[in-house]
């Protein structure tokens, strides 16, 4: 059986949660390849809601077993509070349900107090990051200084670890930033807590997921972040610290390419962003705020980690094609539609202009967007509520005009799409 991908096609929030907890229904194995608790994954099931960090999107049903690879930065209290919140609402958690790679990266207080200093030096120019300290822990694993879970398994290795790695990145603290150092001990003995509680969930899960491939389970690989928020592919330098897209699920579990199955790209059918960076199609005003919502409804476009409001804008066409191409998409999900009833006209970004020249593409990929005006498609839309609508054919045919031409502009079909945040708020493509 092969390993099934679950990626955002846009820039975060697009649903991955959601899309994850219904296919998760046929999974063995869910598991997360990339990110840290900067993620916020939405789950509702029977009006209960879920905001998962790390641990994922999966564990909501009884079967599948949750794993958190290599390619994660983990933060070891977020973690369990995680477990807490999940076992208090009923959700068993335990070392048979939950394993966590011996090779990914920790996250400190020093990383956060490093992102923290670093977005406030940055000024004008910050990123707008979770301040997670997801940026920090991965600088300290490219720069080989990074610890890795596996070292929780050795009480007096982790000690020292940690405390060299705090004095360490107090030195960058007071040096470069002026900021208060951290207690290098007092971290030690925290984390020390933290190593015993998580020691018995660590193991080699390559090797687990691998076996289970071979015996024929099913896999779901589950990506954290989207596309455009991808180190190497999104909109530079306004991106996330890893690899969001389809190929970061590989290495962020450690299994090679050959067991590939679906690779499905999560998009909202329209578009958003939290942070700063390039927005194209972002809209202001009246139709910004239908979108975005009042913040009445657990839905409306705050984000799930930070509470911030999300910037929001028409469907951008060229951006989407882009995130097909470079995760190499079979199909994709279209979330939130029920969002856009009653909208007139519906705007679709299907090019660029820039100095009178049309682009279908971006010659240099997203990360140089500056002087890209985006040309718009209009659409007519429709008035009915589609919240209760499960059969396409019984969707507004302006809602299903809207899915055609994403589908025809994109060259991959909408094999979902998504009406409400519940589980069976769905309708087959
Ligand atoms: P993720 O990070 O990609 O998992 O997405 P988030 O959970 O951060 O944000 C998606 C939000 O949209 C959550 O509040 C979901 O409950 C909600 N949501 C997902 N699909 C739909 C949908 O089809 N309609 C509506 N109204 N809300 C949805
Ligand atoms: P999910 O998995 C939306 C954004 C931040 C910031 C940039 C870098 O819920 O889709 P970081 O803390 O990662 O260094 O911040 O990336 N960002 C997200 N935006 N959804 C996310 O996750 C995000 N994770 C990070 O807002 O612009
Ligand atoms: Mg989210």
């Amino acid at each position: 059986m092969p390993l099934d991908i679950v990626v955002g096609a846009q820039w975060g929030d697009e649903g991955k949660g959601r899309v994850v907890d219904l296919l998760a229904a046929r999974a063995d194995f869910v598991a997360r390849f990339n990110g840290g608790d900067n993620a916020g994954h939405t789950v509702t099931v029977a009006g209960q809601t879920f905001k998962l960090h790390l641990i994922p999107s999966g564990v909501i049903h009884p079967e599948p077993v949750g794993v958190i690879g290599n390619g994660v930065v983990l933060s070891p209290e977020i973690l369990l509070q995680e477990m807490e919140t999940l076992r208090a609402a009923g959700v068993v958690i335990n070392p048979q349900r939950l394993r966590i790679s011996h090779a990914a990266h920790l996250i400190t207080p020093a990383h956060r107090a490093l992102d923290k200093a670093q977005e406030a030096a940055r000024g004008q120019a910050a990123i707008g990051t979770t301040l997670r300290g997801i940026g920090p822990a991965y600088t300290s694993k490219v720069t080989r200084h990074g610890i890795r879970a596996e070292s929780m398994l050795d009480q007096e290795i982790f000690a020292e670890a940690i405390k060299t790695h705090v004095e360490e990145v107090n030195q960058q603290l007071i040096a470069l930033y002026g900021a208060m150092p951290l207690d290098p001990t007092a971290v030690a003995a925290e984390y020390a807590g933290y190593a015993q509680q998580l020691a018995p969930y660590i193991g080699d899960v390559s090797s687990v997921l691998s076996c289970a491939l071979g015996r024929g389970q099913r896999v779901l690989a589950e990506g954290a972040q989207g596309t455009l928020l991808d180190l190497d592919h999104g909109t530079y330098p306004f991106v996330t610290s890893s690899n969001p897209t389809a190929p970061g699920a590989l290495v962020g579990l450690g299994l090679g390419v050959g067991c590939v199955g679906r690779i499905i790209g999560v998009t909202k059918a329209f578009q958003t962003r939290v942070g700063a960076g390039p927005f194209p199609t972002e809209l202001f005003g009246e139709t910004a705020g239908r979108l975005r919502g009042s913040g009445n409804n657990p839905w409306d476009e705050y984000g799930t980690t930070t509470g911030r409001p999300r910037r929001v804008g028409w469907l951008d066409l060229v951006l989407l094609r882009y995130a097909v191409r470079i995760n190499g998409l079979t199909e994709l999900v279209l979330t939130k539609l029920d969002i856009l009833t009653g909208l007139h006209p519906l705007r679709l970004g299907i090019a660029y202009q820039r100095k009178g020249q049309p682009y279908l593409e971006l010659p240099l990929g997203p990360g140089d967007l500056s002087g890209f005006e985006p040309v718009y498609e209009n659409l007519p839309g429709w008035d009915e509520d589609v919240q209760a609508i499960r059969k396409l054919v019984d969707l507004p045919v302006g809602a299903r005009a809207y899915i055609r031409k994403i589908e025809e502009l994109c060259n991959v079909p909408v094999r979902l799409i998504s009406v409400g945040p519940e589980r069976d708020q769905v309708v087959e493509g």
